[in-house]
């Protein structure tokens, strides 16, 4: 990789040729949980390197913003929510959920001024627990996400949020880098009840510590596939999605949860977690969803009232190097989370990498960078970037056993994108 790829991959500002990728999808802003009622605070987002103001009017209706006000450019962070328009405590003026202004006090309302000023905008909509944003050109916008996390009822899912101190890509690709678990999650999984393995699956994992790599390309991103040896003629294969442009699912261990990432960029040096727990067929248990809350599995412990982790770059990770050294923890930090923010934050804010040295296990990750890149040349040449339809977006990880001769594709979980939940538009 050279570093004008590097560049090329992980920049999503305004313009930049991957920010321009990123603003055709439905992108996770905030959790549904922010704004949680008509009038409640206004909050700060900041994506894709814009800054922004997210509310919630009287009537519930939602609202994604330019951050300043137009007027003399105070942070509307200060504003009043109030009926139905959010104002600028400075000198009043008043602005409705599409950034369209709709009073300046100081000016005669037959002036008919206020029509004339209005901040940027972009749509807003709740689905899923999560409030999704669409950045790109209005003509080109896309349907709803039809992820299926996002389309089972609430009580068979959990989100979490966490601030990640890196840019959006070196995140993204340790969810794509199942093999990393063999060393940095080692000895995390045995005990935390969302991560443990069935017998089968462990046995299988421990008896072959060399997995074949197999991505392929499916409709909307990649199925990254890994092979091992399950007995004299069957294959264990575990099945993480990759879908365009940041998101993944993993598969679980019998009876867990299902498992999934978003990683939506902050700016080139941040990005959000939003981590993902959901199963399909049945409401998560009331102990499955205490240990997600408290930070277990995928999720992790943050500072009340932010979403950064309490280990965190400032206390090195809360690294516990007798832990380290006694084989409790493969790299002294406590919880899966935080062992991959810890690693993946420790390569810098961009990862350089031009000085990288893949081997076959990156097989993965080597075909995402492909897929991004050829899908920013897509967009370049006026096309339209893979995973924006909904058939595209039905797929699930998963863990199969297979006779030798059959192909992945003869997994009956290959045919989740068949279904489709009618009551969504
Ligand atoms: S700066 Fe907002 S009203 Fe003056
Ligand atoms: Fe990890």
């Amino acid at each position: 990789m050279n570093a004008e790829q590097n560049a090329l991959l992980t920049r999503t500002g305004p313009g930049t040729p991957m920010g321009e990728l990123f603003r055709r999808y439905w992108l996770p802003a905030l959790l549904a949980s922010e704004l949680p009622e008509p009038d409640c605070p206004p909050v700060r987002v900041l994506l894709l390197s814009e800054r922004m103001i997210a509310f919630r009017d009287s009537s519930g209706k939602l609202g994604l913003m330019d951050e300043f006000c137009a007027h003399r450019g105070v942070s509307l962070w200060f504003g009043r929510n109030e009926e139905n328009g959010l104002r600028c405590p400075y000198h009043g003026w008043k602005y409705d959920t599409s950034g369209q202004c709709v009073d300046v006090p100081s000016e005669p309302l037959e002036s008919g001024y206020c029509k004339k000023i209005k901040l940027k905008s972009y749509p807003l909509v709740e689905r899923g627990g999560i409030l999704w944003t669409y950045m790109g050109p209005p003509e080109l916008q896309p349907e709803l996400p039809m992820y299926e996390w996002a389309t089972v009822p609430a009580s068979q899912r959990h989100i979490s949020k966490r601030q990640q101190d890196c840019n959006y890509l070196q995140a993204m690709e340790g969810g794509l880098d199942s093999f990393h678990s063999s060393f940095l999650h080692r000895m995390s999984v045995g005990d935390d009840p969302l991560l443990k393995r069935d017998p089968a699956s462990a046995a299988w994992l421990a008896a072959d510590r060399h997995p074949m790599f197999v991505p392929l390309e499916s409709p909307g991103g990649l199925y990254i596939a890994t092979r091992r040896n399950a007995d004299e003629e069957r294959y264990y294969w575990r099945v993480t999605q990759w879908l365009m442009p940041c998101f993944n699912l993993f598969p679980p261990y019998e009876g867990n949860p299902y498992g999934g990432h978003a990683w939506v960029p902050i700016d080139d040096e941040h990005a959000w977690t939003f981590s993902i727990d959901y199963h399909p067929e049945r409401a998560l248990t009331a102990p499955e969803l205490e240990a997600m809350e408290a930070g277990k599995g995928i999720h992790s412990k943050t500072i009340p009232g932010t979403f950064r982790p309490v280990a965190n770059q400032d206390n090195d990770y809360l690294i516990d190097r007798v832990a380290q050294k006694e084989r409790r923890s493969f790299c002294g930090v406590l919880g899966v989370a935080e062992q991959d923010a810890a690693v993946q934050e420790s390569m810098g804010p961009i990862e350089d990498r031009t000085r990288e040295n893949l081997v076959g296990t990156d097989n993965g990750i080597i075909m995402t960078r492909q897929r991004l890149l050829k899908a920013v040349r897509t967009v370049q040449a006026g096309g339209e970037p893979p995973g924006l339809d909904r058939a595209a977006q039905r797929v699930r990880a998963f863990a199969a056993v297979l006779p030798h001769a059959a192909p992945l594709q003869s997994a009956p979980e290959m045919q989740v994108t068949r279904r489709q939940p009618e009551q969504l538009s």
